[in-house]
């Protein structure tokens, strides 16, 4: 069975004409995208190619010199510093490469973390927490600190803490860049599981190809332009495959 999230069609994340630079390094010149609610979609391109820079604007944890980032209906250049920081920790799950969890904490504290932030309640926050450990697969883990979890088990804490808020949008950056492919492997599957059961929308930057391969859309990024898309190859209609490349030279696409 096709996936029926083409029916699905409400724009959760537009950017329009971003534009950046870092001193006289043009960054990003000129970036528009369109990604929908329930998509996953992956940005692959060269080192320095500017996917992290893409990446923190939108997330919002760094500004464009011009253009604009809507999020979930909400115009992000709208909102001042303190809104930001609010909207980021409602609608916002962020997946680095490297776990980042508080190592004087544990599994749950850390994941409870942006909960509190928000202003939940402890009993309420360590429940959500505990569900999630146990979606997770890391109940037995829940007093572990990290230093006591292997690299698998800290980047799915890290998930769980991106996702206590339930946030509509899930951003990662190289997030299984410091995985073996077991636990790459089963990180991978772990954000379509959460795709399927709650619905969010997954922005990935990865050097993996095979994570790529496996996303609905991919986004080729080079020398801050996007140079070319690639549609997810589905199984039995093959015919609908979309691959629109605009600089060909670099590009591997399937
Ligand atoms: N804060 C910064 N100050 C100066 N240069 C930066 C900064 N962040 C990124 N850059 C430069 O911008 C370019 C793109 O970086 P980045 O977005 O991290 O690329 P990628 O994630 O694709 O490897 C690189 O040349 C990098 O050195
Ligand atoms: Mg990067």
């Amino acid at each position: 069975m096709a996936p029926t999230l083409t029916l699905i069609s409400k724009s959760m994340i537009t950017i329009e004409n971003i534009h950046k630079s870092f001193g006289a390094l043009e960054v990003l010149k000129g970036i528009d995208l369109h990604i929908d609610k329930g998509e996953v979609v992956s940005i692959v391109g060269p080192s320095g190619a500017g996917k992290t820079t893409l990446l923190q604007i939108i997330g919002t944890l760094d500004k464009p010199d011009a253009g604009r980032v809507v999020v979930d209906g909400i115009d992000t250049s709208k909102l001042s510093t303190r809104k930001l920081s609010d909207f980021r920790n409602q609608h916002l799950g962020f997946v680095f490469q490297f776990h980042q969890l508080l190592p004087e904490f544990t599994a749950l504290e850390n994941i409870m973390i942006p909960a509190y932030i928000a202003g939940v309640s402890q009993k309420e926050a360590k429940k959500r927490a505990k569900e999630l450990l146990a979606f997770m697969g890391l109940s037995e883990r829940a007093s572990h600190k990290p230093n006591e979890l292997s690299g698998g088990e800290k980047q799915r804490v890290a998930v769980a803490r991106a996702l206590i808020n339930n946030p509509a949008v899930i951003l990662a950056d190289e997030p299984s860049g410091s995985l073996d492919s077991k636990n790459k492997q089963e990180l991978h599957q772990l954000f379509f599981d959460l795709r399927d059961k709650f619905g969010q929308t997954f922005v990935i930057v990865t050097h993996d190809e095979g994570l790529a391969e496996l996303t609905d859309r991919t986004i080729h990024l080079k020398d801050g332009v996007v140079v070319g898309e690639s549609a997810k190859k589905e199984e039995e209609s093959v015919d609908e495959v979309e691959t629109i490349v605009t600089d060909g030279d670099n590009l591997s696409l399937v």
